[in-house]
């Protein structure tokens, strides 16, 4: 399916295309928009050297695109990608570069959270990155129990925290299952991020977090330059446009390359009215 001609045509919505030069026409529209970008070269575990060092020369050569296409672009890294599942060490030291790199452009590398077998050693890396050179981003899963800890944490140090629910199917061991559970800790955790942290960016698409970390911010009086609000492109286009227009800053998280069908998946799964919603367009074309 990845490489099927349709293909394109089923996946535009949520994902920029299979090349750097789409990624980057949808960022330019974007920025028209007013609208800020991370770029997501979609891949999943890679489980020998050889993948993790092509992984981390894609992404080299796609910061430096990114770099002078500027912007205030950021780039959004999986560590299974980087070879985290071989060692912690070849991980590290194949993200070790970006970072360096990111800095160097003044961007940030921003490190997602996958399944929770990975949450500590992504956080050991995510905090050595942060000590070496700072331009690192984190993100926290409001479904996992031990989230409130990690962004105790991450605000001590200063790292810039992205606060998402969680896309993975985790346990009852670890995670909240009801999504009243998961929604309230998103709230707690909106809270200390908003009172403690740096530059934190709430990534949701849902109405209710979004009013209410505004609610938090307009009874605190913090200023819109200090926080982001992060979606996924495709995804509640209408709350993205408020946001913008209501003088906030936005960032989307913009997915590009042949391995799709994972990520295009996930989402679907998340809504299935999007099956619908994909079927109707699709027929209208
Ligand atoms: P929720 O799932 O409760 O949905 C609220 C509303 O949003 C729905 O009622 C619907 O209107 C809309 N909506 C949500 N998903 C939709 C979809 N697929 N299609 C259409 N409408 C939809 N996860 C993770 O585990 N690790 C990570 O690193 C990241 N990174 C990340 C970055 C960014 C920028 C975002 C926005 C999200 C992530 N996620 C993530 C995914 C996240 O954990 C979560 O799975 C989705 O964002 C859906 O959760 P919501 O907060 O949107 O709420």
């Amino acid at each position: 399916m990845e490489t099927s001609p349709t293909a394109d045509r089923l996946t535009s919505r949520f994902v920029a295309g299979r090349s750097i030069e789409q990624e980057i026409s949808v960022i330019e529209r974007l920025k028209r928009e007013n609208v800020l970008a991370t770029v997501d070269y979609l891949g999943e575990n890679v489980h020998s050297l050889e993948e993790a060092a092509a992984t981390r020369d894609t992404y080299l050569a796609i910061l430096d695109r990114v770099g002078r296409a500027g912007a205030g672009t950021t780039i959004s890294i999986k560590l299974t990608q980087f070879g985290l599942s071989i060692s912690t060490d070849v991980c590290r030291d194949n993200v070790d570069p970006l970072v360096a790199k990111a800095k160097e452009l003044g961007t940030r590398v921003e490190i997602d959270m996958e399944s929770s077998e990975y949450v500590d050693r992504t956080l050991q890396i995510v905090s050595a990155m942060q000590a070496r050179y700072g331009s690192v981003r984190s993100v926290i899963q409001a479904y996992l129990y031990r989230s409130e800890k990690d962004v105790d944490c991450l605000c001590g140090e200063g790292i810039p925290i992205r606060l998402c629910k969680g896309a993975y199917k985790e346990p009852a061991e670890v995670a909240f299952q009801k999504k009243v559970e998961v929604d309230r800790n998103y709230v707690r955790l909106v809270h200390i991020m908003l009172e403690r942290g740096t530059y934190p960016a709430i990534a949701s698409h849902d109405e209710k977090m979004v009013a209410e970390a505004l609610r938090v911010v307009k009874a605190q009086g913090i200023g819109p330059e200090r926080f982001e609000f992060q979606m996924l492109y495709g995804i509640r286009r209408d709350l993205q446009q408020k946001i913008v227009a209501d003088g906030y800053t936005l960032r989307l998280y913009v997915p590009y390359g042949d391995a799709w069908y994972p990520y295009f998946m996930r989402r679907l799964a998340e809504r299935p009215a999007n099956v619908m919603f994909l079927a109707r367009n699709m027929l209208r074309r």
